[in-house]
Protein backbone atom coordinates (compact mmCIF):
# COMPACT_ATOMS: atom_id res chain seq x y z
CA UNK A 1 0.00 0.00 0.00
CA UNK A 2 1.41 3.46 -1.13
CA UNK A 3 0.80 6.44 1.43
CA UNK A 4 -2.43 7.15 -0.71
CA UNK A 5 -4.03 4.97 -2.47
CA UNK A 6 -6.25 6.00 -5.27
CA UNK A 7 -9.39 4.84 -3.19
CA UNK A 8 -8.64 7.80 -0.85
CA UNK A 9 -7.40 5.30 2.01
CA UNK A 10 -3.89 6.35 4.01
CA UNK A 11 -1.47 4.04 4.11
CA UNK A 12 1.24 2.86 6.54
CA UNK A 13 4.39 5.24 7.10
CA UNK A 14 7.03 4.70 4.66
CA UNK A 15 8.83 1.75 6.74
CA UNK A 16 12.44 2.56 5.56
CA UNK A 17 11.89 6.05 6.74
CA UNK A 18 9.66 5.60 10.10
CA UNK A 19 11.48 1.67 10.84
CA UNK A 20 9.62 0.25 14.15
CA UNK A 21 11.28 1.06 17.55
CA UNK A 22 12.57 -2.22 18.27
CA UNK A 23 14.14 -1.73 14.80
CA UNK A 24 15.71 1.49 15.77
CA UNK A 25 17.22 0.27 18.97
CA UNK A 26 19.28 -2.51 17.36
CA UNK A 27 20.47 0.09 14.24
CA UNK A 28 20.99 2.06 17.24
CA UNK A 29 23.34 -0.64 19.03
CA UNK A 30 24.91 -1.38 15.70
CA UNK A 31 26.49 2.02 15.37
CA UNK A 32 27.51 2.66 18.74
CA UNK A 33 29.39 -0.68 18.21
CA UNK A 34 30.59 -0.07 14.68
CA UNK A 35 31.54 3.30 15.56
CA UNK A 36 33.84 2.89 18.60
CA UNK A 37 35.57 0.00 16.48
CA UNK A 38 36.05 2.88 13.13
CA UNK A 39 37.26 4.89 15.66
CA UNK A 40 40.14 2.48 17.08
CA UNK A 41 40.77 2.05 13.32
CA UNK A 42 40.84 5.52 12.78
CA UNK A 43 43.89 5.92 15.58
CA UNK A 44 45.48 3.29 14.68
CA UNK A 45 45.59 3.61 10.50
CA UNK A 46 46.69 6.97 8.26
CA UNK A 47 45.16 10.55 9.48
CA UNK A 48 44.95 11.43 5.80
CA UNK A 49 41.86 10.01 3.39
CA UNK A 50 43.20 6.63 1.76
CA UNK A 51 40.26 6.26 -0.56
CA UNK A 52 40.71 6.40 -4.36
CA UNK A 53 38.26 9.22 -5.51
CA UNK A 54 37.63 8.27 -9.17
CA UNK A 55 36.35 4.73 -8.04
CA UNK A 56 34.49 7.03 -5.32
CA UNK A 57 32.08 8.72 -7.65
CA UNK A 58 32.15 6.15 -10.02
CA UNK A 59 30.20 4.61 -7.25
CA UNK A 60 28.33 7.19 -6.29
CA UNK A 61 26.87 7.91 -9.62
CA UNK A 62 25.10 4.53 -9.09
CA UNK A 63 23.26 5.70 -6.30
CA UNK A 64 20.21 7.03 -8.60
CA UNK A 65 17.62 6.88 -5.63
CA UNK A 66 15.35 5.36 -8.42
CA UNK A 67 16.39 1.44 -6.61
CA UNK A 68 15.65 1.33 -2.70
CA UNK A 69 18.76 -0.30 -0.57
CA UNK A 70 18.49 -1.69 2.71
CA UNK A 71 19.99 0.59 5.77
CA UNK A 72 22.74 -1.63 7.41
CA UNK A 73 24.51 -2.10 4.29
CA UNK A 74 23.96 1.96 3.64
CA UNK A 75 25.24 2.44 7.15
CA UNK A 76 28.44 0.02 6.69
CA UNK A 77 28.92 2.08 3.51
CA UNK A 78 28.24 5.42 5.16
CA UNK A 79 31.19 4.37 7.60
CA UNK A 80 33.58 3.00 5.20
CA UNK A 81 33.09 6.40 3.12
CA UNK A 82 34.30 8.78 6.34
CA UNK A 83 36.67 5.88 7.54
CA UNK A 84 38.51 6.32 4.15
CA UNK A 85 37.24 9.31 2.37
CA UNK A 86 38.39 12.16 5.11
CA UNK A 87 40.85 14.10 6.74
CA UNK A 88 40.85 12.55 10.27
CA UNK A 89 40.45 15.16 12.82
CA UNK A 90 40.05 12.50 15.52
CA UNK A 91 43.35 11.23 14.68
CA UNK A 92 45.02 11.67 17.72
CA UNK A 93 48.13 13.12 15.13
CA UNK A 94 46.01 15.48 13.03
CA UNK A 95 48.05 18.93 13.97
CA UNK A 96 45.84 20.78 11.86
CA UNK A 97 43.23 24.04 11.77
CA UNK A 98 41.17 24.61 14.16
CA UNK A 99 39.03 21.53 13.80
CA UNK A 100 38.57 19.23 17.59
CA UNK A 101 38.30 15.86 18.23
CA UNK A 102 35.17 16.33 19.50
CA UNK A 103 34.63 15.75 23.64
CA UNK A 104 31.85 12.40 24.66
CA UNK A 105 29.52 14.64 26.45
CA UNK A 106 29.35 17.10 23.44
CA UNK A 107 28.85 13.32 20.85
CA UNK A 108 26.40 12.36 23.63
CA UNK A 109 24.33 16.53 23.16
CA UNK A 110 23.84 15.41 19.10
CA UNK A 111 23.02 12.23 20.04
CA UNK A 112 19.76 13.82 22.69
CA UNK A 113 19.54 16.82 20.35
CA UNK A 114 18.60 14.76 16.91
CA UNK A 115 16.05 12.17 18.55
CA UNK A 116 13.97 15.25 20.10
CA UNK A 117 15.13 17.75 17.06
CA UNK A 118 13.31 20.43 18.75
CA UNK A 119 13.58 23.68 17.04
CA UNK A 120 15.01 26.43 18.78
CA UNK A 121 13.30 29.85 17.07
CA UNK A 122 10.69 30.40 19.41
CA UNK A 123 10.89 30.51 23.70
CA UNK A 124 7.34 29.48 23.40
CA UNK A 125 8.01 26.27 21.63
CA UNK A 126 11.26 25.13 23.23
CA UNK A 127 11.19 27.17 26.63
CA UNK A 128 13.56 24.62 27.99
CA UNK A 129 16.27 24.59 25.40
CA UNK A 130 16.14 28.29 24.72
CA UNK A 131 16.69 28.82 28.35
CA UNK A 132 19.68 26.53 28.36
CA UNK A 133 21.51 27.77 25.50
CA UNK A 134 20.94 31.72 27.14
CA UNK A 135 22.31 29.87 30.29
CA UNK A 136 25.59 28.99 28.79
CA UNK A 137 25.98 31.80 26.80
CA UNK A 138 25.92 34.24 29.70
CA UNK A 139 28.36 32.02 31.38
CA UNK A 140 30.90 31.99 28.65
CA UNK A 141 30.37 36.43 28.52
CA UNK A 142 31.09 36.54 31.93
CA UNK A 143 33.84 34.39 31.96
CA UNK A 144 35.40 36.87 29.03
CA UNK A 145 34.92 38.92 31.55
CA UNK A 146 32.04 41.24 29.65
CA UNK A 147 29.60 42.57 32.79
CA UNK A 148 26.34 40.93 33.73
CA UNK A 149 23.86 41.91 30.93
CA UNK A 150 25.80 40.93 28.17
CA UNK A 151 23.88 38.38 26.11
CA UNK A 152 24.60 36.61 22.70
CA UNK A 153 23.64 32.92 21.20
CA UNK A 154 24.71 29.92 19.46
CA UNK A 155 25.37 30.34 15.77
CA UNK A 156 26.10 27.82 12.89
CA UNK A 157 29.82 28.92 13.22
CA UNK A 158 32.52 31.60 13.44
CA UNK A 159 31.70 33.25 9.89
CA UNK A 160 28.21 33.70 11.30
CA UNK A 161 29.28 35.05 14.61
CA UNK A 162 31.67 37.47 12.55
CA UNK A 163 28.75 38.17 10.21
CA UNK A 164 26.33 38.98 12.93
CA UNK A 165 29.15 41.36 15.13
CA UNK A 166 29.19 43.33 11.80
CA UNK A 167 25.45 43.72 10.94
CA UNK A 168 25.10 45.29 15.15
CA UNK A 169 28.33 47.41 14.11
CA UNK A 170 26.47 49.07 10.84
CA UNK A 171 23.41 49.22 12.75
CA UNK A 172 24.29 50.94 15.70
CA UNK A 173 26.88 53.20 13.24
CA UNK A 174 23.48 54.57 11.90
CA UNK A 175 19.73 54.44 12.42
CA UNK A 176 19.11 54.34 8.77
CA UNK A 177 21.15 51.52 7.64
CA UNK A 178 18.20 48.94 8.62
CA UNK A 179 16.01 50.12 6.16
CA UNK A 180 18.41 51.96 3.60
CA UNK A 181 21.22 49.89 3.74
CA UNK A 182 24.64 50.68 2.89
CA UNK A 183 23.36 53.73 1.05
CA UNK A 184 22.12 55.15 3.98
CA UNK A 185 26.17 56.44 5.11
CA UNK A 186 27.03 59.87 3.49
CA UNK A 187 30.48 58.36 2.80
CA UNK A 188 31.68 54.51 2.05
CA UNK A 189 31.68 52.79 5.14
CA UNK A 190 34.64 51.01 6.03
CA UNK A 191 36.02 48.27 8.91
CA UNK A 192 39.50 47.24 9.98
CA UNK A 193 41.45 44.47 10.86
CA UNK A 194 44.39 43.26 10.29
CA UNK A 195 45.79 41.74 7.04
CA UNK A 196 46.06 38.15 9.06
CA UNK A 197 42.58 38.30 10.29
CA UNK A 198 40.65 35.41 8.80
CA UNK A 199 39.10 35.75 5.61
CA UNK A 200 35.43 35.64 6.53
CA UNK A 201 35.82 39.12 6.95
CA UNK A 202 36.09 40.24 3.55
CA UNK A 203 33.18 37.33 2.22
CA UNK A 204 31.10 39.58 5.34
CA UNK A 205 31.38 43.09 3.34
CA UNK A 206 30.07 41.63 0.17
CA UNK A 207 27.26 39.59 2.00
CA UNK A 208 26.16 42.96 4.06
CA UNK A 209 26.13 44.99 0.95
CA UNK A 210 29.01 47.46 1.49
CA UNK A 211 31.61 45.89 -0.24
CA UNK A 212 34.63 43.96 -0.45
CA UNK A 213 36.49 47.15 -0.63
CA UNK A 214 34.94 48.54 3.25
CA UNK A 215 37.63 46.01 4.14
CA UNK A 216 40.55 48.19 4.89
CA UNK A 217 43.48 45.12 6.21
CA UNK A 218 45.98 46.68 8.52
CA UNK A 219 49.50 46.58 8.06
CA UNK A 220 50.99 43.72 10.59
CA UNK A 221 54.30 44.69 13.30
CA UNK A 222 56.12 41.84 11.95
CA UNK A 223 55.31 39.37 14.31
CA UNK A 224 51.61 38.64 13.04
CA UNK A 225 49.74 41.17 15.17
CA UNK A 226 48.04 44.47 13.73
CA UNK A 227 49.63 47.49 13.68
CA UNK A 228 47.97 50.00 15.82
CA UNK A 229 50.30 52.71 14.41
CA UNK A 230 48.70 51.75 11.05
CA UNK A 231 45.40 51.46 12.57
CA UNK A 232 45.56 54.56 14.13
CA UNK A 233 46.55 56.01 10.60
CA UNK A 234 44.19 54.39 8.42
CA UNK A 235 41.63 56.27 10.20
CA UNK A 236 42.71 59.68 9.98
CA UNK A 237 43.29 58.83 6.41
CA UNK A 238 39.38 57.35 5.85
CA UNK A 239 37.95 60.12 7.45
CA UNK A 240 40.17 62.72 5.70
CA UNK A 241 38.81 60.99 2.58
CA UNK A 242 35.32 61.14 3.60
CA UNK A 243 34.76 57.58 4.38
CA UNK A 244 32.66 56.17 7.49
CA UNK A 245 34.74 54.07 9.61
CA UNK A 246 31.94 52.24 12.10
CA UNK A 247 33.99 48.90 13.20
CA UNK A 248 37.70 47.58 14.63
CA UNK A 249 38.15 43.82 14.53
CA UNK A 250 40.64 42.58 17.03
CA UNK A 251 42.36 39.02 16.23
CA UNK A 252 42.73 36.94 19.18
CA UNK A 253 44.97 33.86 17.97
CA UNK A 254 44.83 34.71 13.99
CA UNK A 255 44.10 31.51 12.04
CA UNK A 256 47.55 30.94 10.57
CA UNK A 257 49.49 31.49 14.09
CA UNK A 258 47.67 32.18 16.97
CA UNK A 259 48.90 35.62 17.10
CA UNK A 260 46.98 37.99 19.63
CA UNK A 261 46.43 41.63 18.06
CA UNK A 262 46.93 44.31 21.06
CA UNK A 263 43.63 44.02 22.35
CA UNK A 264 44.02 47.37 24.55
CA UNK A 265 45.39 49.28 21.58
CA UNK A 266 42.78 48.30 19.52
CA UNK A 267 39.77 48.88 22.52
CA UNK A 268 41.51 52.56 22.69
CA UNK A 269 41.05 53.66 19.06
CA UNK A 270 37.95 51.96 18.87
CA UNK A 271 36.72 54.03 21.80
CA UNK A 272 38.40 57.43 20.94
CA UNK A 273 36.74 57.39 17.47
CA UNK A 274 33.30 55.89 18.35
CA UNK A 275 33.75 52.89 16.59
CA UNK A 276 32.08 49.04 17.20
CA UNK A 277 34.58 46.97 18.65
CA UNK A 278 34.60 42.97 18.03
CA UNK A 279 37.13 40.42 19.04
CA UNK A 280 37.40 37.33 16.91
CA UNK A 281 38.13 34.96 19.02
CA UNK A 282 37.04 32.38 17.33
CA UNK A 283 40.00 29.21 18.56
CA UNK A 284 42.00 31.45 20.88
CA UNK A 285 38.49 32.84 23.18
CA UNK A 286 38.24 29.62 25.08
CA UNK A 287 41.20 30.44 26.68
CA UNK A 288 39.66 32.25 29.46
CA UNK A 289 38.77 28.77 30.83
CA UNK A 290 42.27 28.62 32.34
CA UNK A 291 43.15 31.32 34.79
CA UNK A 292 46.60 30.78 34.39
CA UNK A 293 46.75 31.76 30.61
CA UNK A 294 43.94 33.92 30.31
CA UNK A 295 45.92 36.63 30.24
CA UNK A 296 47.30 35.93 26.70
CA UNK A 297 43.91 37.92 25.43
CA UNK A 298 43.71 40.38 28.14
CA UNK A 299 41.74 43.53 26.71
CA UNK A 300 38.82 41.06 25.19
CA UNK A 301 36.92 41.95 28.32
CA UNK A 302 36.47 45.70 26.53
CA UNK A 303 35.00 44.01 23.34
CA UNK A 304 31.16 45.14 22.11
CA UNK A 305 30.87 41.83 20.82
CA UNK A 306 33.22 38.81 20.14
CA UNK A 307 33.21 35.46 18.34
CA UNK A 308 34.29 32.34 20.56
CA UNK A 309 34.06 28.90 18.88
CA UNK A 310 32.39 26.27 20.88
CA UNK A 311 33.79 23.80 18.13
CA UNK A 312 36.99 25.14 18.47
CA UNK A 313 38.99 25.09 21.74
CA UNK A 314 35.93 24.05 23.46
CA UNK A 315 36.18 20.54 21.20
CA UNK A 316 32.62 20.25 20.72
CA UNK A 317 31.18 18.62 17.44
CA UNK A 318 31.02 21.08 14.53
CA UNK A 319 29.39 23.66 13.81
CA UNK A 320 29.25 25.20 17.05
CA UNK A 321 29.83 28.93 16.94
CA UNK A 322 29.19 31.68 19.49
CA UNK A 323 27.95 35.49 19.30
CA UNK A 324 29.32 37.79 22.54
CA UNK A 325 27.50 40.95 23.12
CA UNK A 326 28.18 44.01 25.56
CA UNK A 327 24.45 44.84 25.29
CA UNK A 328 22.24 42.53 23.36
CA UNK A 329 19.68 45.12 22.19
CA UNK A 330 22.55 45.52 19.92
CA UNK A 331 20.69 42.48 18.37
CA UNK A 332 17.13 43.66 19.02
CA UNK A 333 17.94 46.28 16.60
CA UNK A 334 19.79 44.18 13.96
CA UNK A 335 17.15 41.71 13.59
CA UNK A 336 14.21 42.41 14.68
CA UNK A 337 11.18 41.43 12.33
CA UNK A 338 7.21 40.52 12.23
CA UNK A 339 5.63 36.74 11.98
CA UNK A 340 1.75 36.18 12.70
CA UNK A 341 2.74 32.79 12.53
CA UNK A 342 4.70 32.52 15.05
CA UNK A 343 4.29 31.13 18.37
CA UNK A 344 5.48 33.93 20.52
CA UNK A 345 6.56 36.96 19.89
CA UNK A 346 8.77 37.89 23.05
CA UNK A 347 11.70 40.55 21.31
CA UNK A 348 13.97 39.56 24.51
CA UNK A 349 13.66 36.08 24.33
CA UNK A 350 12.86 34.80 20.75
CA UNK A 351 16.22 33.30 18.60
CA UNK A 352 14.55 33.85 15.36
CA UNK A 353 14.17 37.65 16.34
CA UNK A 354 17.45 37.88 17.92
CA UNK A 355 19.39 36.30 15.52
CA UNK A 356 20.62 35.17 11.53
CA UNK A 357 18.61 32.02 11.65
CA UNK A 358 15.02 31.46 11.81
CA UNK A 359 14.97 27.40 11.99
CA UNK A 360 17.40 26.28 14.60
CA UNK A 361 19.58 23.51 15.93
CA UNK A 362 19.76 22.83 19.66
CA UNK A 363 22.87 23.61 19.92
CA UNK A 364 24.03 24.76 23.35
CA UNK A 365 23.27 21.17 24.57
CA UNK A 366 27.08 20.20 23.71
CA UNK A 367 28.73 22.95 25.26
CA UNK A 368 26.20 22.52 28.46
CA UNK A 369 26.84 19.12 28.61
CA UNK A 370 31.19 19.70 28.38
CA UNK A 371 30.88 22.62 30.86
CA UNK A 372 28.73 21.23 33.34
CA UNK A 373 30.60 17.38 33.21
CA UNK A 374 33.87 19.14 33.17
CA UNK A 375 33.79 22.33 34.43
CA UNK A 376 35.61 25.19 33.36
CA UNK A 377 38.42 23.52 35.43
CA UNK A 378 38.63 20.40 32.96
CA UNK A 379 38.41 22.41 29.90
CA UNK A 380 40.84 24.25 31.50
CA UNK A 381 43.06 21.05 31.93
CA UNK A 382 42.60 20.57 27.90
CA UNK A 383 44.07 24.06 27.15
CA UNK A 384 47.32 24.08 29.09
CA UNK A 385 47.68 20.34 27.83
CA UNK A 386 47.84 21.98 24.77
CA UNK A 387 50.01 24.58 25.15
CA UNK A 388 51.96 22.43 27.20
CA UNK A 389 52.50 19.39 24.47
CA UNK A 390 53.16 22.69 21.82
CA UNK A 391 55.53 23.70 23.78
CA UNK A 392 57.41 20.11 23.82
CA UNK A 393 57.22 20.13 20.21
CA UNK A 394 58.51 23.46 20.43
CA UNK A 395 61.89 22.42 22.33
CA UNK A 396 62.40 19.18 20.47
CA UNK A 397 62.18 21.17 16.70
CA UNK A 398 64.63 23.86 18.26
CA UNK A 399 67.09 21.08 19.00
CA UNK A 400 67.11 19.78 15.56
CA UNK A 401 68.10 22.89 14.00
CA UNK A 402 64.02 24.26 13.20
CA UNK A 403 63.32 27.97 13.66
CA UNK A 404 60.00 29.29 15.04
CA UNK A 405 58.69 32.16 13.78
CA UNK A 406 55.47 32.87 15.33
CA UNK A 407 55.07 33.68 19.30
CA UNK A 408 51.49 32.82 20.15
CA UNK A 409 50.98 32.14 23.87
CA UNK A 410 48.61 29.47 22.36
CA UNK A 411 48.73 26.06 21.16
CA UNK A 412 50.08 26.65 17.31
CA UNK A 413 54.02 27.12 15.81
CA UNK A 414 54.83 28.39 12.40
CA UNK A 415 57.86 26.70 12.05
CA UNK A 416 60.84 26.76 9.24
CA UNK A 417 63.08 23.72 8.57
CA UNK A 418 66.40 23.20 8.46
CA UNK A 419 68.00 23.53 5.40
CA UNK A 420 68.76 20.10 4.76
CA UNK A 421 65.09 18.92 4.98
CA UNK A 422 63.89 20.95 1.90
CA UNK A 423 61.50 24.04 2.06
CA UNK A 424 58.56 24.01 4.24
CA UNK A 425 56.74 22.41 1.22
CA UNK A 426 57.88 19.71 0.39
CA UNK A 427 58.26 19.16 3.98
CA UNK A 428 54.14 19.53 4.65
CA UNK A 429 53.91 17.26 1.27
CA UNK A 430 56.24 14.26 2.88
CA UNK A 431 54.40 14.83 5.87
CA UNK A 432 50.90 14.06 4.42
CA UNK A 433 52.25 11.25 2.24
CA UNK A 434 53.44 9.45 5.40
CA UNK A 435 49.87 9.22 6.56
CA UNK A 436 51.40 9.80 10.14
CA UNK A 437 50.75 12.68 11.02
CA UNK A 438 48.60 16.04 9.60
CA UNK A 439 50.41 19.59 9.47
CA UNK A 440 49.66 22.37 7.02
CA UNK A 441 51.63 25.00 4.95
CA UNK A 442 50.63 28.55 6.01
CA UNK A 443 52.31 31.73 5.42
CA UNK A 444 53.46 33.83 8.31
CA UNK A 445 54.98 37.43 7.52
CA UNK A 446 55.45 37.44 3.77
CA UNK A 447 57.68 33.26 4.18
CA UNK A 448 56.37 30.12 3.66
CA UNK A 449 55.68 27.69 7.35
CA UNK A 450 54.74 24.50 8.12
CA UNK A 451 52.05 24.41 11.11
CA UNK A 452 51.67 22.55 13.49
CA UNK A 453 48.36 22.96 15.95
CA UNK A 454 47.60 20.85 18.81
CA UNK A 455 44.04 20.08 18.54
CA UNK A 456 43.32 16.72 19.85
CA UNK A 457 42.72 16.60 23.79
CA UNK A 458 44.13 12.63 23.44
CA UNK A 459 47.25 13.62 21.78
CA UNK A 460 50.52 11.97 23.74
CA UNK A 461 53.97 12.15 24.14
CA UNK A 462 54.59 9.16 22.31
CA UNK A 463 52.19 11.03 19.06
CA UNK A 464 54.65 13.92 19.23
CA UNK A 465 57.75 11.40 18.62
CA UNK A 466 55.89 9.81 15.52
CA UNK A 467 55.69 13.48 14.41
CA UNK A 468 58.67 14.86 14.67
CA UNK A 469 59.97 11.46 12.91
CA UNK A 470 58.03 12.54 10.00
CA UNK A 471 58.77 15.88 9.98
CA UNK A 472 62.38 15.08 10.83
CA UNK A 473 62.69 11.32 9.13
CA UNK A 474 66.44 11.12 10.59
CA UNK A 475 65.19 11.92 14.23
CA UNK A 476 65.62 8.92 16.27
CA UNK A 477 61.81 7.55 17.64
C1 LIG B 1 40.12 33.70 13.77
C2 LIG B 1 39.01 32.97 13.06
N1 LIG B 1 37.85 33.61 12.84
C3 LIG B 1 36.82 33.03 12.20
C4 LIG B 1 36.92 31.75 11.74
C5 LIG B 1 35.76 31.15 11.01
O1 LIG B 1 35.15 30.24 11.83
P1 LIG B 1 34.25 29.05 11.23
O2 LIG B 1 35.18 28.23 10.42
O3 LIG B 1 33.77 28.38 12.48
O4 LIG B 1 33.18 29.68 10.43
C6 LIG B 1 38.11 31.03 11.93
C7 LIG B 1 38.26 29.66 11.43
O5 LIG B 1 39.24 29.00 11.61
C8 LIG B 1 39.17 31.66 12.61
O6 LIG B 1 40.34 31.04 12.80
Amino acid sequence: MTSSDGDGSIGAPDAALFPASTLRQDVDDYLTRALALAQQRVRAGPATPDLDIESFSRELASFDFATRRPLGELLEWSMGVLEHGVTHQTHPRYFGLFNPAPSFPAQCADRIVSSFNPQLASSTTSPAAVALEAHVIRAVARRTGLPEGAGGHFTSAGSEANYTGMLCALTRAHPAFASDGARAFPGQPVFYASRECHGSWVKIAHQTGIGRAAAHLVATDGRGRMSTTALAQAITQDLGAGRVPFLIVATAGTSNAGMVDPLHGCAELAARHGLWYHVDAAWGGAIVASERLRAAVAGLERADSATIDAHKWFATTMGCGMFIVRDPAALTAAFQVAASYMPSREQSLDPYMNSVQWSRRFLGLRLFLSLAAAGWAGHAAHIERAVALTARIRTELEARGWSVVNDSPLAVLSVVPPAALGDPRSVVARVLKSGRAWVSLARFEEQDVVRICVTHGETSVEDLAILLQALHPDSPL
